[in-house]
């Protein structure tokens, strides 16, 4: 352990300096890992770990540093590595109250925290998936439950044989994992009404409101709250009041990153309303900057949620008092995600949590200015959360071009998107350590790249 944490603090020591992509695909590093030949005999642990960290080097991402800017990537704060540190020594599993009481603590604590911050109600039951994806999944699964059995039809029992119809609604712009989460549910990708979106990626409630009219039976609305794009929120209120007038319908959001505009005065507009939902998603590990892996997922209707999720065994030892984590989840045995969560969460309090998701829209602003400036640099969104999308001289070409040439370069990382059939840059800003002079380093790399393209 000790030669662990020396590795571990070199590797933070030099996070700030690393080329920032990584400079090695996995088919060679598979090569410096042994390829596939199981070893015969054992190694001396600290040989292992020392060797581990040397071979796999080259693929390491300095994605937990404050220039990685793709995907909707966070880092990892210090308390939050700390517990995580000793969640793996500690190694729990942390699925029943009888394997951890303390995990089932940890959860209930984490979770009840995460409900206020969040400006949900507090009496919603909490799970802790793998990610938002998987929380989409088990928020959608309490929600067939609910409709279904309302209209009669027991879901887990039955399945979906014969089940009366769900039409399930979601904007053009919905998140893939949402997607993905009706494959699993057996709601079927490829059935659902799509409702329009505008110009940033926002459902038009209009559209949502014309489109129910026409729903009888149970209704499903999916809504999002941060477009993995442009940053921009479904209007909640609007899609909420939308749902009013129908009588078997359930309300989810995808939250991935954008529920966590409610920790601010200044941005919580952009979710107003989201209190009216009956369940949400979220990650710990993209804003909160929780470490990997950490999801999130609420449902207002604990019962819903419970039965969709739990299963039972004769030698499963439940706890009618203690909480039982891995009844709100579709995992069993895992990791004991809450110590981290807590730590998170302890370490910023409401107050830190606020700067840290102000910073970032602020360091978004920050660059999207900045790169306006530049000749043939186009900001194709609304900047309103920390999402930028930027487009160079006009050309899909080019832009991909501008977007190799800063992976390329190593100061930032940060991908690309097509945005309504045009190539862009996307820019997230999401970690909890960069700071003004990283951005500034970070769009002179881009606009370097962009003249050298040009
Ligand atoms: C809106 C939205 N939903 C869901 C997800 C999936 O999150 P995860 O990969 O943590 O499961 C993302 C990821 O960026 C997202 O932006």
């Amino acid at each position: 352990m000790d030669v662990a944490v020396e590795l571990a603090r070199d590797f933070l020591a030099g996070l700030d300096e690393r080329h920032v992509g990584a400079g090695m695909p996995a088919s060679a590093i598979r090569e410096r890992l042994g390829g596939s030949s199981v070893p015969e005999r054992g190694t001396d642990p600290i040989e292992v770990v020392r060797d581990l960290a040397q071979a796999v080097a080259p693929g390491i991402v300095a994605s937990a540093g404050p220039r990685y800017f793709g995907f909707v990537v966070g880092g990892v704060l210090p308390a939050a590595l700390g517990a995580d540190l000793l969640t793996a020594a500690w190694s729990q599993n942390g699925a029943l109250h009888a394997l951890s009481p303390a995990a089932a603590a940890a959860e209930d604590v984490a979770g009840a925290w995460m409900l206020d911050l969040l400006g949900l109600p507090a009496g919603a039951s909490v799970g802790l998936p793998t990610g938002a994806g998987l929380g989409n999944a088990v928020g959608i699964a309490a929600a067939r439950h609910a409709l279904l059995a309302r209209a009669g039809w027991d879901a887990e029992e039955r399945g979906l044989y014969g089940a009366p119809e769900i039409t399930v609604l979601l904007g053009e712009e919905a998140h893939a994992t949402v997607d993905t989460a009706l494959q699993y549910l057996g709601l079927g990708r490829g059935r659902v009404t799509r409702v329009p979106a505008d110009g940033q990626g926002r459902l038009r409630a209009d559209a949502l409101s014309e489109m129910l009219d026409g729903v009888d039976g149970p209704a499903l609305v999916i809504a999002q709250a941060g477009n993995v794009n442009t940053g921009a929120f479904d209007p909640l209120g609007a899609v909420a009041d939308a749902l009013r007038a129908h009588d078997n319908a359930w309300l989810h959001v995808d939250g991935a990153f954008g529920l966590w505009a409610a920790v601010s005065p200044r941005l919580r507009h952009l979710v107003e309303g989201v209190e009216r939902a009956d369940s949400w998603s979220t990650d710990a590990h993209k804003w909160l900057n929780a470490g990997y892996d950490c999801g999130f997922v609420a449902v207002r209707d604990a019962g819903a949620h419970r039965a969709a999720m739990a299963g039972s065994g004769a030698y499963l030892m439940r706890s009618d008092a203690e909480r039982e984590n891995w009844e709100y989840v579709p995992d069993s045995s895992r990791r004991a995600r809450g110590f981290a969560l807590y730590a998170a969460i302890r370490s910023l309090g409401r107050e830190g949590m606020r700067a840290l998701v102000e910073r970032c829209c602020d360091l978004a602003t920050r660059m999207a200015g900045q790169l306006a400036e530049g000749d043939g640099v186009a900001i194709l969104n609304d900047v309103v959360l920390n999402q930028v999308l930027v487009r160079f001289g006009d050309s899909d070409d080019h832009t991909r071009a501008v977007i190799n040439g800063v992976q390329e370069g190593g100061t930032a990382w940060l991908g690309g998107t097509t945005w309504q059939g045009r190539a862009a840059m996307r820019i997230s800003v999401s970690n909890w350590s960069t700071t003004e002079a990283d951005a500034d380093l970070s769009v002179q790399s881009i606009l370097r790249a962009h003249r050298a393209h040009g």
